[in-house]
């Protein structure tokens, strides 16, 4: 058997196992860029590698760019291997996300914003349903995201959208996947709370500065005798339910794997990893913040051991 088949049986067997006592989403299948995305804006930003296996995405003081996905999609697993602005990226902001067109739009956001050599990146996520946001969370990372490539995708279904960022390594002979999830917005409909599931998003990812506010709320600029500035991606993994953007349900809805019981809810070794992040990492939670909301936002309700 050649390494590379080895890799995979042990795979398999891995997945075999796992999948039955921590429902990790499947693990992506890597396609090259222009697969399932586009360049959006400034086209001459965008380097391709490896016959398009990877891209980057340069900044300088001229223009930011971004990509965006070719199809529209009503629920699936969709993720990014990524790795950030290396050195000083303070000012710069390299985003990750899904969002509707319509004006009551539904949006799941990764946005990573950069800071000067050796400070620590912030992870800040957000989620808009029906046109509302405001659900900010911000976290320190566990890694350095400029060193290596590390997965950031996204678990939507009817029940929960779950973000996760994982690492895959391979060991000695044994291929290791390290999936931690940071958030998880559950479908709190019975709660009042408006959950997408009418609507399919494209999936967009830009670089760009944002030095008005990203850094120590807007106190550290962007130094653009460091430019250009360069975040760089592979995987563009997608496998979600493809509709027109103006369909408002997925024609095989309910069929899909991401459907099955095991995704509709984390499991208990999930739920202490997000613990985890929440008690060890978190620097902002609009679910603890009384000030902004007098009155605990109904979906922060639902799993309150977690805030
Ligand atoms: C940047 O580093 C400073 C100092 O360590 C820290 O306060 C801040 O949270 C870091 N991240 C961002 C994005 O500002």
């Amino acid at each position: 058997m050649g390494s590379e088949k080895w890799i995979v049986c042990c795979f398999v067997l891995l997945m075999a196992v796992g999948g039955a006592m921590a429902a990790a989403p499947k693990k992506p299948i890597d396609v090259p860029f222009g697969r399932n995305f586009v360049p959006t804006w400034a086209l001459d930003h965008i380097k391709y590698n490896d016959g398009g296996n990877e891209i980057q995405l340069v900044l300088d003081k001229y223009t930011g760019t971004g990509f965006q996905s070719k199809g529209s999609y009503l629920f699936g697993h969709f993720s990014m291997h990524i790795k950030m602005v290396p050195g000083d990226s303070a000012g710069t902001v390299t985003a990750f996300y899904l969002s509707s067109q319509n004006s009551e739009h539904d949006e799941i956001d990764f946005e990573f914003l950069g800071n000067r050599t050796g400070q620590p990146y912030i992870l800040q996520t957000n989620v808009f349903t029906g046109g509302k946001g405001d659900r900010e969370q911000r976290i320190y990372l566990w890694f350095d995201p400029t060193k290596e490539y590390h997965t950031y995708s996204v678990l939507w279904n009817m029940y929960q959208i779950a973000l996760i960022s994982s690492i895959f390594s391979l060991g000695k002979n044994r291929f290791f996947v390290d999936d931690i999830p940071i958030r998880v917005f559950k479908n709190c409909k019975d709660f009042g709370v408006r959950f997408p599931f009418n609507q399919p998003m494209k999936l967009y990812s830009s670089l760009w500065n944002a030095d008005d506010w990203a850094t120590r709320g807007g106190l550290e600029k962007t130094d653009w005798s460091k430019a250009p500035f360069v975040a760089s991606y592979k995987g563009f993994h997608i496998d979600g339910c493809e509709a027109s953007v103006n369909a408002n349900y997925c024609a095989t809805q309910g069929k899909r794997w991401w459907d099955q019981k095991a995704y509709q809810d984390l499991d208990h070794y999930q739920y202490r990893r997000l613990r985890w992040v929440r008690t060890k990492y978190t620097i902002y939670n609009y679910c603890t913040d009384r000030v902004r909301y007098p009155t605990i936002p109904p979906e922060c309700r639902r799993d309150r051991d977690l805030f």
